[in-house]
């Protein structure tokens, strides 16, 4: 069996601030409570909430070669993701997105595309796909990884015993085909309620998830926001509802129960208390701004996740 986590794929810096309810006018200028950047993506935000929850690494993706990318390249070393596998791409800026949160949680933002979105087909990152535990694949619409080669990539890792997890971000329909590829490699896929639904084109979670299974993937697990997440395997459907929190900022909740989700499997958990802590992970995220929000360790999202208990401690009032 490998060791720990190699997510790959999609890199980006987020530039949060809150609280932001209207823009200043003209040329004038408003005080915020606090602005925060961070590296985030369905790749990078995933590998940074792993680590913070002590699962040992790597992340494989882009960046630019400007000021953006070696902050996201120091703040995942600090975090101690190993960035071996983090390359720059000459000539394109670091993807960054800002993000400015209302008071209400809601999230417009601003992103510009860069390199972000690319992989580097090599050697050494399918060497590193034999090597780890777990594969967390966010590189679906990458560019520099043809579709072939990924799902070359995760059937090589599954063949060597890891465990493939999935992960995407706006979905296009022009995805389905490299989808169909991927699927038959990946051991858990995890989009949201709604990208599920908008890639099979079925409402009704339960039908949603027997297309995917069709499709190949061997279960899925829907995150839906403040209605939890959802366990869709060949016995059906199990629901872990959201802790009963006042969220502050929901940005890469998904991305960080995924996170949650995989340090539980590295600690051997079921699946179902895997759910669990992805819940708790996610929920402390949720408590502050940016990609690991108030997130400290993973006994913080043990005690959450086991006995309702928030970082002040209160009580989450349980699960819902
Ligand atoms: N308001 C909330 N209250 C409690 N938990 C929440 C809330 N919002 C999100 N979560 C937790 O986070 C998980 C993931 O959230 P969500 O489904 O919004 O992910 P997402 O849409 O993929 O987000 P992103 O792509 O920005 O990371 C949920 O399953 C839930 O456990
Ligand atoms: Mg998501």
């Amino acid at each position: 069996m490998g060791q720990g986590l190699l997510s790959i794929g999609l890199t980006t810096l987020d530039i949060s601030a809150r609280p932001v309810d209207a823009l200043p006018p003209d040329d004038t200028t408003a005080l915020v409570d606090k602005i925060v950047l961070a590296p985030a993506g369905t790749a990078a935000g995933a590998a940074l909430v792993a680590a913070t929850l002590g699962v040992r690494t790597r992340l494989a993706g882009c960046v630019g070669d400007d000021a953006a990318g070696r902050l996201v390249r120091s703040e995942l070393q600090a975090a101690g993701v190993d960035t071996g596998l983090l390359a720059e791409l000459e000539g394109a800026p670091t993807s960054v997105t800002i993000l400015p949160i209302k008071s209400s949680g809601q999230r417009p933002n601003l992103h510009a595309m860069g390199a972000g979105g690319h992989v580097e087909d090599s050697e050494a990152l399918r060497e590193a796909a034999r090597a780890a535990r777990f594969v967390h694949y966010a590189a679906v619409r990458a560019t520099g990884l043809s579709d072939d080669a990924g799902a070359a990539l995760l059937k090589d890792a599954k063949a060597a015993g890891a465990v493939v997890t999935c992960d995407l971000i706006s979905p296009r329909a022009s995805i389905l085909g490299e989808l169909k590829l991927i699927l038959p490699h990946v051991d858990y896929f995890m989009p949201n309620a709604s990208e599920a639904r908008f890639l099979t084109g079925r409402d009704d979670l339960a039908d949603a998830a027997r297309t995917l299974l069709d499709w190949g993937a061997g279960a899925c697990v829907f995150t839906d926001g403040a209605a939890g997440s959802v366990l869709a395997d060949a016995a059906g459907l199990r629901r872990f509802p959201a802790h009963a929190i006042k969220p502050v900022d929901t940005t890469s909740c998904g991305d960080s129960y995924c996170a949650g989700f995989i340090a539980g499997l590295d600690r051997d958990w079921d699946v179902e208390d895997a759910c669990r802590l992805g819940g708790a992970v996610s929920a402390l995220v949720a408590l502050g701004l940016g990609t690991t929000g108030a997130l400290t360790d993973f006994a913080a999202a043990e005690r959450l996740m086991r006995d309702g208990v928030l970082p002040d401690g209160a009580t989450s009032g349980a699960a819902r």
